[in-house]
């Protein structure tokens, strides 16, 4: 169901049932406020009766009945004296034999002089009040009985005159509560409908709105979420066009060795040349290629988390760089706290291998590449840090180290392999794992640190 008549419904539901609460309320101590001025004429009546009347209590049964039937006409009720035992003493319309005794509700009232009123089987509203009164030694009952349909009739009416003000402003609270949700639920309907607008090809969202609500920040949130996603996009783009550039470029040069290569064929040295230079652009595409690939796999993978021990890591560094570290006349120094790490151990370890390889790469012979693990305790991160003392990375190039394909000129010159890829994988790992990267950098060697979260 809509917002809309969602509301609308909670609200009249609402009112109805406060409009209930009141109608009961208000019907119940109106009916309460008519009886006690009914009574209180009865009691009054009933006493100046009584006036008259006590001294022919308990002895004149006769005379009490003439009384009776005299103030009965002219009172217009049924008037019943009753013994100290609430027994029939007298009946004015003589039809109750004396010491009669009544089946009436009024005579076990408490709360004397005071009236009861009754509805009776043929629907009729009768009043009956109860008057004690004394007459010498002996206690007697005065008991009235008449109708009250006046009294009824004031009731209906007066509720009748309420189900209708209650009708009305229950019919005005209706309309105003479906403006009022049909305006509430409105910006919900304006975004949905600017969001069914979006698509691939047009991607923008906008619509203004002035209250400082949840809505508002909902609205901000899908207008973030857009720019996001076109941004995303630009990259894919910008991505897509320098990887087939990349690409290209060594594809050309393959291309003019393999134009050139009859020519040279008489030439044994030149032709050896030829044939390694080939191979060594065959080569360069493939690392390419491989790790263009293994930035697209990167984003669809499950992460896999388990513990890593400093060990282990070690062993694996050992491993693999043990041996183009001698060749290069390189040190690998270790300083590693008994860290684990909570990592995808897979992609952790690709990461860091492409820090490892760049600083052996650019540092020259004679120096020695420092990998270190920390555990920071007042940030419930660990750390660990790749720090070599070769070319540094200059202030201009920084900023731009970690996006693909981008190699410093100082690296293209210093080392002719490299895709520009390794640091932009070493970014995703980071990112996934919710990690952060530092590099510090200068002409004395760079540090590049890793920041993961322990859970
Ligand atoms: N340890 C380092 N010392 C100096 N420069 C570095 C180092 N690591 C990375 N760089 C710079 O960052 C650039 C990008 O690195 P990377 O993405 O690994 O690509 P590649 O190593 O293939 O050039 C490098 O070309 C280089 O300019
Ligand atoms: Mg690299």
């Amino acid at each position: 169901m809509k917002i809309k008549y969602q509301l609308w419904l909670i609200f009249s539901g609402l009112f109805i049932l406060v409009s209930f609460t009141v109608y009961m309320f208000v019907s119940e101590s109106y009916e309460r406020r008519l009886q006690q001025g009914y009574e209180l004429i009865s009691i009054t009546q009933g006493s100046a009766v009584l006036d008259n009347l006590k001294d022919t209590y308990p002895f004149t049964p006769n005379r009490s009945i003439g009384y009776l039937e005299t103030f009965s006409e002219e009172l217009n009720m049924r008037l019943i004296m009753l013994d100290q035992d609430k027994k029939v003493y007298a009946d004015s319309f003589q039809e109750l034999k004396s010491n009669a005794a009544l089946n009436l509700d009024i005579l076990n009232l408490d709360d004397l002089p005071g009236s009861l009123f009754v509805e009776t089987a043929s629907s009729a509203y009768v009043q009956y009040t109860l008057i004690p009164f004394q007459s010498g030694e002996r206690k007697g009952y005065l008991l009235m009985v008449e109708e009250a349909e006046q009294l009824f009739r004031e009731l209906k009416s007066f509720q009748k005159w309420m189900v209708q003000i209650l009708a009305i402003s229950l019919f005005v609270f209706f309309l105003i509560s479906y403006f009022v949700s049909s305006w509430f639920s409105k910006p919900i309907r304006q975004i949905i409908f600017n969001l069914t607008k979006i698509t691939p090809l047009k991607r923008t969202f906008y619509l203004k709105y002035q209250r400082r609500d949840e809505i508002k920040e909902l609205i901000v949130a899908i207008k973030n979420m857009v720019e996001e996603l076109n941004r995303y996009d630009e990259r894919q783009r910008r991505f897509l066009s320098t990887s087939s550039h990349e690409l290209k470029t060594p594809l050309a040069t393959i291309q003019l060795i393999l134009e050139n290569l009859p020519y040279v064929r008489e030439n044994e040295e030149r032709y050896r040349e030829f044939v390694r230079d080939l191979s060594f652009q065959v080569q360069k595409m493939k690392i390419m290629v491989e790790q263009l690939l293994e930035i697209n796999r990167i984003w669809d993978r499950q992460l896999q988390k388990e513990i890593l021990k400093a060990e282990e890591i070690k062993e694996y560094l050992l491993q693999s760089f043990q041996h183009i570290a001698r060749d290069k006349n390189i040190f690998l120094e270790f300083e590693l706290e008994t860290v684990d790490l909570f990592v995808d151990q897979d992609l952790f370890l690709r990461g860091l291998d492409n820090l490892v390889s760049n600083a052996i790469r650019y540092s020259s012979e004679g120096r020695s590449v420092r990998i270190m693990m920390k555990n920071i305790q007042d940030k419930n991160e660990n750390k660990i840090s790749v720090c070599d003392q070769g070319i540094g990375i200059k202030p201009e190039d920084l900023p731009h180290v970690l996006e693909p394909f981008y190699r410093s000129n100082d690296a293209s010159a210093w080392n002719q392999e490299g895709s520009g890829l390794g640091l932009t994988i070493v970014k995703q790992m980071v990112e996934m794992h919710q990690g952060r990267i530092d590099i510090k950098t200068g002409e004395h060697g760079t540090c590049i640190h890793l920041f993961f979260p322990k859970t």
